[in-house]
């Protein structure tokens, strides 16, 4: 059994993440901003049957994740899995040279900032040979065709493929792995309902990347396949 972490999983992909991984019978802690959404969400897992524990933790507010950090040290906990699955998508992220800075900062904050703040915070409770899985998108890919949509979204998509290298370079000494993954066009309040795929497809890589045997370090994933960064 894995002591696992999820950023964001109070909804969409990184509840079904958190469903699926407490399904295979691991230790669950979901964490989100809000205690209310956080509490409804609990709900659901129990009128499953499934149970996992949560956390309050703004990815964006570093005092907060600080805060979370140590609600885990106090309980002895250690995590084996850290899935940062957080992110946001403005609405107002359409063209990049509309933008006089604000909506970009907001995303890379939020996006990428928030996942590197929260690796370090989390780092001494993650255990040596443990995961980091970022829920990246093949928006940030540099090989897909570039621009037409939410720029800033591309961008700090980018910004985290790279942080997951060179956090992958830095914790190979203790053969922590960090991996990127795209969970593709998914049906979630972010994706919208025109998106092709479930939240259940959309999960599988990061459960994946959590629970094989044996996974590489450094590399970007959908569905179960090394992609281009
Ligand atoms: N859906 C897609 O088609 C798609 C495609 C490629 C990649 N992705 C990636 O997959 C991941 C999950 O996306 P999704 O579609 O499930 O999105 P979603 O339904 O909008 O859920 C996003 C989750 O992130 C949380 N969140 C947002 N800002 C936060 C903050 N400051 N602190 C803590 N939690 C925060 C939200 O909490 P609240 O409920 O409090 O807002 C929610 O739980 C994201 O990283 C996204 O970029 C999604």
């Amino acid at each position: 059994m894995k002591c696992i972490l999820i950023t964001g999983a109070n909804k969409g992909i990184g509840f079904e993440i958190a469903r699926q991984l407490s399904k295979l019978g691991h230790r669950v802690i979901i964490s989100g901003r809000d205690n209310t959404r956080l509490n409804e969400a609990k709900q659901k897992f129990i009128e499953e049957n499934l149970t996992v524990e949560h956390l309050i933790m703004d990815v964006g507010d570093s005092h907060g994740i600080s805060a979370a950090a140590e609600v885990l040290r106090k309980k002895n906990i250690q995590l084996d899995v850290l899935i940062n699955n957080a992110a946001i998508l403005l609405k107002t992220d359409q063209h990049i040279l509309q933008d006089d800075g604000e909506i970009l900062q907001q995303t890379l904050n939020i996006n990428s900032i928030g996942p590197l703040r929260v690796c370090k915070a989390f780092l001494p409770l993650i255990a040596d040979r443990g995961r980091i899985i970022n829920i990246s998108s093949g928006g940030g890919s540099m090989t897909d065709p570039v621009g037409g949509w939410s720029p800033a979204y591309c961008v700090s998509k980018t910004f985290l493929n790279s942080i997951t290298r060179q956090l992958a370079y830095e914790l190979s000494s203790r053969q922590i792995s960090v991996n990127a993954m795209c969970p593709g066009w998914v049906k979630t309040d972010m994706g919208g309902r025109s998106a092709p795929r479930t939240v259940q497809q959309g999960a599988d890589t990061a459960v994946w990347l959590a629970t094989a045997e044996k996974i590489p370090t450094g590399k970007f994933f959908r569905d179960r396949k090394e992609i281009p960064w």
